[in-house]
């Protein structure tokens, strides 16, 4: 589907041989609009880990391009071990990328995709940084396929006219395209119908509040914020058509980890008949999962709970204490819905119904079919 967008969270700038990531600090959102620009992996490392970029596809593009700077530059990852081998320090780079961010798959498969790559050819090591920085290109270009796909699929599900629900941050921001549940809630807009966006303002981290409603600002899409807890009384007034949420990693089973409070979006759809979409690209899917107990859930500070804004370190003294210093917070930073409270998923390939293990093991394999062509 024909869905665009200026927004965009991760770069690749520079040249072949001396490579640049560029990244929107979204922890400065909606306030400034800052990019971090970096040939330095380990900064690119941190970067993911602190939330200058956040949200499961773009995680992934951003390590693997992580990845291609580190490999171009002459340094090791702090914690290695020195070695005149490159391939050692090829997967030093990739084990320090996987212990960024615990939850989004798509980091994982995105990493996985380019140890392949390295370790696909002999060449010498000037040819596979070539190879690897096509490799990570290649991750990035698809994923903006996927969310053109899956704004058509999702188009289809929504109805003519009404109020859609949303949770987290699933745009541009999020992905390397028109976003997931975004992308969807885009497509239909293009589709003619007359849909208005409720955006959840998604505490802690407030990604709804401040790159949601940001990003339909951007890009002049009906859009209102409410507070999280203000969902269930619109729904009980008839406002809610349906929800559409991203996610971060989807069990065989078809159970769904995505940003906290989703769950709760999930159960208030149930109780009040409205149909809960989930939109993911293939790459989303975790086959290795047998259900949503499998999946691990980050843990983030609980500084994050008890102050408001002060996210990035230059902004800490803009920090607002909304609780008793020093009382116990717990932050985690995902929950897990049941398949059974999913009315269907939608992913590049297509759209799945429950039960899904068949659907969404057919997907994945349809998904690395069409790669392999
Ligand atoms: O902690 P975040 O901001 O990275 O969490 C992001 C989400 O939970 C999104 O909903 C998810 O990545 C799917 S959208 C692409």
């Amino acid at each position: 589907m024909d869905v665009e967008t200026q927004i965009s969270a991760v770069r690749l700038l520079g040249t072949a041989r001396d490579p640049v990531v560029s990244l929107l600090d979204q922890r400065l959102l909606p306030s400034r609009t800052v990019w971090l620009a970096t040939s330095d992996g380990e900064v690119v490392a941190q970067a993911i880990t602190d939330m200058v970029v956040r949200g499961a596809p773009a995680i992934g593009i951003t390590a693997a391009y992580g990845l291609v700077v580190a490999m171009a530059g002459v340094h090791w990852p702090p914690e290695a071990t020195p070695s005149d081998v490159e391939g050692e320090r090829f997967e030093a780079w990739r084990r320090r990328f996987a212990r960024t961010r615990p939850t989004a798959v798509n980091l994982f498969w995105a990493l996985d995709r380019m140890a392949a790559c390295y370790s696909r050819t002999e060449a010498g090591p000037e040819t596979k940084l070539f190879e690897l920085r096509a490799e990570a290109i290649a991750i990035h270009d698809e994923d903006r396929a996927y969310c053109a796909a899956m704004a058509g699929h999702g188009a289809a599900l929504l109805p003519e006219a009404g109020g859609i629900l949303t949770h987290c941050n699933t745009g541009a921001l999020a992905t390397g395209g028109v976003g997931t549940a975004l992308g969807v809630f885009r497509g239909a807009l293009m589709a003619g119908k007359r849909l208005h966006l409720y955006a959840d303002e998604t505490r802690p981290f407030l990604q709804g509040a401040r790159l949601t409603a940001w990003e339909c600002q951007q890009d002049h899409l009906p859009a209102t914020l409410i507070c999280d807890n203000a969902a269930a009384s619109l729904m009980r007034e008839g406002k809610i058509a349906a929800a559409i949420v991203g996610s971060d990693r989807i069990a065989r089973n078809g159970d769904v980890c995505n940003k906290i409070g989703t769950y709760n979006v999930a159960v208030l759809c149930k109780h009040h008949g409205i149909p809960f979409y989930v939109v993911a690209p293939t790459s989303t899917i975790d086959l290795g999962c047998p259900d949503g107990g499998a999946i691990p859930i980050e843990q983030r500070s609980p500084r994050e709970v008890t102050h408001v804004g002060g996210w990035a370190p230059e902004d800490l003294l803009a920090s607002l204490a909304v609780a008793p210093d020093s009382v116990a917070a717990l932050n985690p930073a995902f929950d897990v819905t049941p398949a059974e409270l999913v009315t269907a998923i939608v992913t590049e390939v297509g759209v799945a119904q429950p039960p899904y293990a068949e659907g969404l093991a057919a997907m994945v394999a349809a998904a690395e079919a069409r790669r392999q062509r």
